[in-house]
């Protein structure tokens, strides 16, 4: 077979950026450990609410210390559950101050579901069995938006939550 000079050149550049691709791919993965982010603790996806974090109480909004918070959220086809409030209402926007140091810890009850808030660095999937979390710092204040970005079915585009950042 003849192999003319240039085609020989492509398929060799073609040929090594593969390799070097891969021997990346190869070093970030058994020689620096790299994974995909958290997604390392498990739970029950049948009975989440064992888990303290997601027991109906600590759910929402949870005050660390000085602009530090933990807001836990459960979501499930077609919503996001961040409890209720003191009066007992069902919570569907979290009310941060600005300058707030937020993680973000959730699972799924049913099927892998996005949780997205446009306009900062906070993006995870949450899946069933697994607990999720993302850290984000809210400097700026006003009003952002969770979205569902995994298709979880035919409620998927109904599936949001507002945070508003507020300030003091
Ligand atoms: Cu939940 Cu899409």
């Amino acid at each position: 077979m003849h192999l003319h000079k240039y085609e020989k050149m492509w398929m060799l550049i073609g040929g090594g950026a593969l390799l070097i691709f891969l021997i990346m791919l190869g070093v970030g993965a058994f020689y620096q450990g790299t994974k995909p982010p958290s997604c390392l603790t498990t739970i029950d996806p049948q009975n989440v609410e064992a888990h303290d974090s997601f027991k109906t109480e600590n759910l929402g909004l949870q005050k660390l210390d000085d602009h530090q918070y933990v807001v836990n959220v459960i979501a499930s086809a077609f919503n996001y559950d961040f409890g209720t409030d003191e009066e007992g209402n069902v919570v569907r926007t979290i009310r941060i101050p600005t300058g707030s140091e937020v993680m973000f810890q959730g699972t799924s009850k049913d099927v892998v579901h996005g949780f997205e808030l446009a306009g900062t660095n906070a993006n995870m999937m949450l899946e069933p069995g697994y607990i999720n979390t993302v850290e984000t710092t809210f400097n700026k204040p006003g009003t952002y938006t969770f979205v569902c970005n995994e298709y979880c079915g035919t409620g998927h585009h109904y599936m949001t939550a507002t945070v508003e950042v507020y300030d003091e």
